[in-house]
C-alpha cells in the first residue's frame, strides 16, 4: 500500500489549481439518470470516488466518456465528461459498490423517479458515524414510492410515477436534499424542500437541474420548490470550485508559515472559515484568479470552532482547523455538531506531539511549539489531510499510512504540495 512522506519545515509558497469539489461533482453525475440526453460536465476531479460513481452509473446503462483534459489546469485534471443514460439497463446499486462509497446512494430518487423501481444497498457504518438514510427514504415515501428493506437492499417502488409532496426535513442532510431534489424534478406537480441544505455543492446541483430544463426556485436559500414533471434534456454544466479543498490549502500554507495563491477558489462560498482564519492570524483575500492567504502578523492563536451546515464552517474542515490550532497560540475549543464520531483524527496528532482532550463533541486544543514527526494513520478522507497539515509543521518526518483514503477526495495532493515547496513524497509498498 502506497504511503505518503513528509519532511516537515518548508513553508509553502505559490500557485496552487483547486480542482472541480468532489462533493458537487458526485450528486451531479447521478442527474445524468433522468435523461436520455447526454449530460456534459467540466472541471471534474480525477479522484477514486469520481470512478466508483462512473462504475456505477455504468452498471445502470450510463455511457460515460472522457472528452479532454482542460487547458487552463494542465497538471491537475479538470476534465470533462459526458454521461448518457440513454436507458436504464439496471436499477440494482449493488452492495460492492454502495460498500465502497455511501455517495452511491445518490442514484436513488433519479432511478425511482425515471424507472419507478430502485433497489439500493443500505449503505451501512461508516468511519465518522452512524449516517442514516432515512431522510431520504422517508422523503421519497412523502413522494408516494413505497419503501421495503429487504436483504440489506431499500427497495422503492413508484409504478405510477412519483408525485410532489411537502418535505420538511427535521434535521439538514445534503445528501437527503440532493436526492429528493432530483427526484422532485421528475415528480408529478410541485415539491417544496423545507429545511434544505444550502451547501453550495446543493446549489451547483439545482443550477445543472434548471440548466437540464427543470424549474427549481429558492436556489441558494433553505426552501427550494420544484415544479416537477418536466421532460429534462442534456446540458453542459462546469463543476464548481472545491471549498474544502481551497480551506485545506489555506491552512497548509498558515501551518507552514508560507503563502499561496490558491487559483479558481471561490472566497464567496468561505466566509465563515475566512472569519476564523481572521481570528486565528490568518489573512485570506480575493485576488483575480482566486484567493491569497498568508499569515497576517507571524503567529497563529487559538480560535474556538464550531461545525454547522452551511453557511457555518464545515464539519469537512474540522480535523484541518484542529491540525492548525495544534501550533497556535492558546487555547482553542473545537465542537463537532454534525458526525458524532469525527474526531479520529485526534489520538494520531496526539502522536506527534500535539496537546488535545476530547469531552463529548468538544476538543480542547492546548497550542504546543513544536509537533513531532510519526508514523500515523487515518479512518477517513479530511482526518487523512489533517495530519498531512500536521507533518508540514513537524519537526522530522511523518509518514502517512492508508492513503487510499486521500485519493478518494484529493486530486494529486503531493504534486500539488510539492510543486508549492513542501518536502513530500509518495512511495509505492
Ligand atoms: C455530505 O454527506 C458530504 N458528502 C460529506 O462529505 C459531508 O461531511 C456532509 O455532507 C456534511 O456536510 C457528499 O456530499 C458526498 P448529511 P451526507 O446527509 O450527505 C444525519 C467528505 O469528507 N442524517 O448532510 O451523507 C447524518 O448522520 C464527506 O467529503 C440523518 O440522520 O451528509 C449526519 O449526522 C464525508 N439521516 C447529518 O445528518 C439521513 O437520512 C448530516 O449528514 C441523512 C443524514
Amino acid at each position: 500500500m502506497d504511503k505518503i512522506i513528509v519532511h516537515g519545515g518548508a513553508a509553502l509558497h505559490g500557485r496552487l489549481h483547486v480542482s472541480g469539489a468532489k462533493n458537487a461533482a458526485l450528486p451531479l453525475m447521478a442527474a445524468s439518470l433522468l435523461t436520455d440526453d447526454a449530460l456534459t460536465l467540466s472541471n471534474v476531479p480525477d479522484l477514486a470516488d469520481i470512478a466508483t460513481m462512473a462504475s456505477l452509473l455504468r452498471r445502470h446503462g450510463a455511457e460515460i466518456v472522457s472528452e479532454s483534459i482542460e487547458a487552463d489546469a494542465p497538471a491537475f485534471g479538470g476534465r470533462t465528461i459526458r454521461l448518457q443514460a440513454a436507458q436504464i439497463a439496471d436499477t440494482t446499486a449493488p452492495y460492492d459498490l454502495v460498500r465502497k462509497m455511501r455517495a452511491s446512494v445518490l442514484v436513488l430518487g433519479p432511478l425511482v423517479a425515471r424507472c419507478g423501481i430502485a433497489r439500493v444497498s443500505l449503505p451501512g457504518g461508516c468511519a465518522i458515524g452512524n449516517r442514516p438514510v432515512d431522510l431520504h427514504l422517508k422523503g421519497l415515501a412523502e413522494m408516494g414510492a413505497e419503501i421495503d428493506l429487504t436483504s440489506g437492499y431499500i427497495e422503492a417502488r413508484a409504478p405510477g410515477g412519483l408525485r410532489g409532496a411537502e418535505i420538511v426535513f427535521p434535521k439538514v442532510s445534503v445528501g437527503a436534499t440532493e436526492n429528493l431534489l432530483m427526484a422532485a424534478t421528475l415528480a408529478e406537480g410541485e415539491t417544496r424542500l423545507v429545511n434544505a441544505a444550502r451547501e453550495p455543492e446543493v446549489s451547483d446541483l439545482a443550477r445543472c437541474l434548471v440548466a437540464m430544463g427543470a424549474e427549481i426556485e429558492g436556489i441558494g436559500s433553505d426552501r427550494l420548490t420544484i415544479h416537477g414533471g418536466k421532460h429534462l434534456h442534456g446540458a453542459a454544466h462546469r463543476v464548481v470550485a472545491d471549498r474544502i479543498e481551497t480551506g485545506t490549502y489555506a491552512m497548509a500554507a498558515a501551518i507552514s508559515g508560507g503563502e499561496l495563491e490558491l487559483i479558481g477558489a471561490r472566497m464567496d462560498l468561505l466566509d465563515a472559515v475566512a472569519d476564523v482564519l481572521e481570528s486565528a492570524g490568518v489573512a485570506m483575500e480575493p485576488t483575480e484568479a482566486g484567493v491569497r492567504v498568508r499569515r497576517a502578523n507571524g503567529n497563529l492563536i487559538g480560535v474556538d470552532v464550531m461545525t454547522e451546515p452551511f453557511p457555518g464552517f464545515p464539519t469537512d474542515l474540522q480535523a484541518q482547523i484542529m491540525a492548525l490550532m495544534t501550533v497556535a497560540e492558546g487555547a482553542a475549543m473545537i465542537t463537532e455538531t454534525i458526525f458524532e464520531n469525527r474526531f479520529m483524527h485526534v489520538p494520531e496528532l496526539a502522536r506527534m506531539g500535539a496537546n488535545i482532550n476530547v469531552h463529548g463533541a468538544s476538543a480542547m486544543v492546548r497550542g504546543v511549539s513544536r509537533l513531532k514527526g510519526a508514523p500515523v494513520m487515518a479512518t477517513d478522507l479530511r482526518a487523512s489531510v489533517s495530519l498531512v497539515l500536521a507533518g508540514l509543521a513537524a519537526e522530522g518526518e511523518t509518514i502517512l499510512n492508508r492513503i487510499y483514503h486521500l485519493d478518494r477526495g484529493y486530486e494529486r495532493l503531493h504534486e500539488k504540495l510539492s510543486a508549492c515547496g513542501a518536502r513530500i513524497e509518495r512511495v509505492s509498498g
